[in-house]
C-alpha cells in the first residue's frame, strides 16, 4: 500500500501511542514462561509484537486479547511446538526467543521474512554455545535457527556489540541455566529486560553496567501496563519541530532513562519539549510530552549516544537536514543490519527529495538548512523508513508518495490515521 502525503502548515492535537515495542516483546515472552496469568494493558498492536504472541502460543502459552484492550497470557512450562515459530519481520524475536528456547527439553525452529533471514544471529548463538547450547544457523550466521534444547550453565559475558537484544538473550537463557549468568556491558543499553525480570520475580541484580541473574527462579504472572512507545513518539516530535506552527501533546510515553536520551538530545538542540505527569508503573517511567515549534541547531551523535538513539536515527536524519547546522552520525555501523541497511535507505530517501547527505561505513553527515522536494520514496519494507519519510513529506514543496507505506504497521498500524489527524494543511 502506498501513501500520498501532502505538505502541512501546522501540527497540533493530542496523541496516544501504541505500547512500546521492546517492552511488549519482553512482557509477552516472560509472561509465557511465568506461572499463572499475566494481564497486560496497552500491549503493542504492531505486527512484530503480535508475532511474539503467535510464537508463545505455539509454545503452549494461552493468549487472550480481551475487548477492553487487555492481553491476558497464561504461562508455565513451554511445550514443543508443532511447526516452525514465525518471527515475521522481528529481529528482536530471533535474538531473544532463542535465549529462552536454548535450555528447553525440545527442538524448535525459528523462521522469519526475507529481511529477518538476512540479519545476523551469530551474535547470540556465540554466547549461548558457551552456555552449552546447540543451535544450527544458515551459513553459520543467519536464520532459520534450529535450536536443539540442551542443559545450560551460567557464563560471564561481555557482548562485543552494544546490543540490548544480546544482553537480553543471555539473561533469558540464564533463567534456565544452572548457576549464575553475568553480563557486563561496555555501553549501557535499554534495560527493559532487567526491569521486567525483576517484576516477574527473577533473582536478578544490576550494579552499574553489570547484570547478575541466578538460574532456576520461579517466575509468576503479573498485571502490567506497557507505556507508549518513545521511538514512535519520535516521528511526531520531529514533525512538530519541522513546522513553523506546532503544539502537540503526546500522552503516556515511556521515559525509561536508557531510552530518553532522545529528549535530552532534542532539548539540547533547542527543541521546546516539556515532560509532565511523570509516574512509575511496573518499574518503567511514563509521562506526557508537550512539544512546540522550535528552531533546532543540529548536532553530533556518536559513541554511547548512537547506541541510545539507534532506532531514532532515520527520523533524526530528517530533522538534521532542516536544522541550522546539520547532523553528523558516527559509530552507527549497526544501522546497516536493521530491518534494512538504514544508512543506505536514509541516503536513498533523502537524495530522492533533493537533500544532500554523505555516508560512511558507520554513519552519515547531513548539512543543515536544506529543503525537501516532492518525490516518490521507497520504504523498502522498513517501518521506520516509511514513517521517517512521511514526516519529511509534511515539509516538502508538494505531495510525496511513500511506496509500501504499509510497512509502518510493523510497529504502528494507526500511524497514518494519527498523522492525518494532527497535520493541518
Ligand atoms: C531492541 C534493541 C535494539 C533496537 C531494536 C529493539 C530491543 O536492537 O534497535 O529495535 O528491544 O532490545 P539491538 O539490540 O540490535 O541494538
Amino acid at each position: 500500500m502506498d501513501q500520498i502525503i501532502s505538505p502541512a502548515r501546522a501540527i497540533d492535537g493530542i496523541v496516544t501511542l501504541p505500547g512500546d515495542k521492546s517492552i511488549s516483546h519482553r512482557y509477552g515472552m516472560i509472561a509465557a514462561i511465568a506461572e499463572g496469568e499475566s494481564k497486560i494493558s496497552n500491549y503493542a498492536t504492531g505486527a512484530d509484537c503480535q508475532s511474539t504472541l503467535g510464537c508463545m502460543q505455539a509454545l503452549g502459552a494461552k493468549v487472550e486479547r480481551r475487548e477492553d484492550g487487555m492481553t491476558a497470557i497464561t504461562g508455565g512450562e513451554l511445550q514443543e511446538p508443532k511447526g516452525d515459530l514465525d518471527a515475521g519481520n522481528s529481529g528482536t524475536i530471533t535474538r531473544m526467543l532463542t535465549g529462552i528456547l536454548a535450555g528447553q527439553k525440545f527442538t524448535s525452529r525459528i523462521i522469519g521474512d526475507e529481511s529477518v533471514s538476512g540479519r545476523p544471529v551469530d551474535r547470540v548463538t556465540k554466547p549461548l554455545t558457551e552456555m552449552g547450547a546447540f543451535i544450527e544457523l544458515r551459513d553459520g550466521r543467519y536464520p532459520p535457527l534450529v535450536i536443539h534444547g540442551r542443559p545450560l550453565h551460567g557464563i560471564e559475558y561481555t557482548p562485543p556489540v552494544a546490543s540490548a537484544q544480546v544482553k537480553s538473550c543471555v539473561l533469558l537463557a540464564g533463567l534456565f541455566a544452572s548457576g549464575e549468568t553475568i553480563v557486563h556491558e561496555k555501553v549501557r543499553t535499554r534495560d527493559h529486560t532487567e526491569i521486567a525480570l525483576q517484576e516477574f520475580g527473577a533473582d536478578i541484580e544490576v550494579v552499574g553496567k553489570t547484570v547478575r541473574l541466578k538460574g532456576g527462579a520461579k517466575l509468576t504472572g503479573r498485571e502490567l501496563v506497557v507505556p507508549g512507545d518513545l521511538s514512535s513518539a519520535c516521528f511526531f516530535l520531529v514533525a512538530a519541530l519541522l513546522m513553523k506552527e506546532a503544539d502537540l501533546v503526546i500522552h503516556g510515553v515511556g521515559l525509561n532513562p536508557t531510552r530518553s536520551s532522545l529528549l535530552d538530545f532534542l532539548v539540547g538542540m533547542g527543541a521546546q519539549i516539556r515532560v509532565v505527569n511523570v509516574q512509575q508503573i511496573g518499574g518503567e517511567l511514563i509521562g506526557d510530552l508537550r512539544v512546540k515549534s522550535s528552531k533546532v541547531q543540529g548536532g553530533v551523535i556518536e559513541g554511547a549516544l548512537t547506541a541510545a538513539l539507534i532506532d531514532e536515527l532515520p527520523a533524526l536524519a530528517v530533522l538534521g537536514a532542516s536544522s541550522e547546522n546539520g547532523l553528523v552520525v558516527r559509530d552507527a555501523a549497526e544501522l546497516r543490519v536493521k530491518e534494512t541497511d538504514r544508512i543506505a535507505t536514509v541516503e536513498a530517501g533523502l537524495k530522492r527529495m533533493g537533500v544532500k547527505i554523505e555516508t560512511a561505513p558507520d554513519g552519515f553527515t547531513i548539512p543543515g538548512k536544506q529543503s525537501f522536494h516532492a518525490a516518490e520514496i521507497e520504504s523498502s519494507g522498513d517501518h521506520r523508513i516509511a514513517m521517517a519519510f512521511s514526516i519529511a513529506a509534511l515539509a516538502a514543496d508538494g505531495p510525496c508518495t511513500i511506496k509500501d507505506a504499509g510497512a509502518a504497521s510493523v510497529s504502528y498500524p494507526a500511524f497514518f490515521h494519527t498523522l492525518r489527524q494532527i497535520a493541518k494543511n
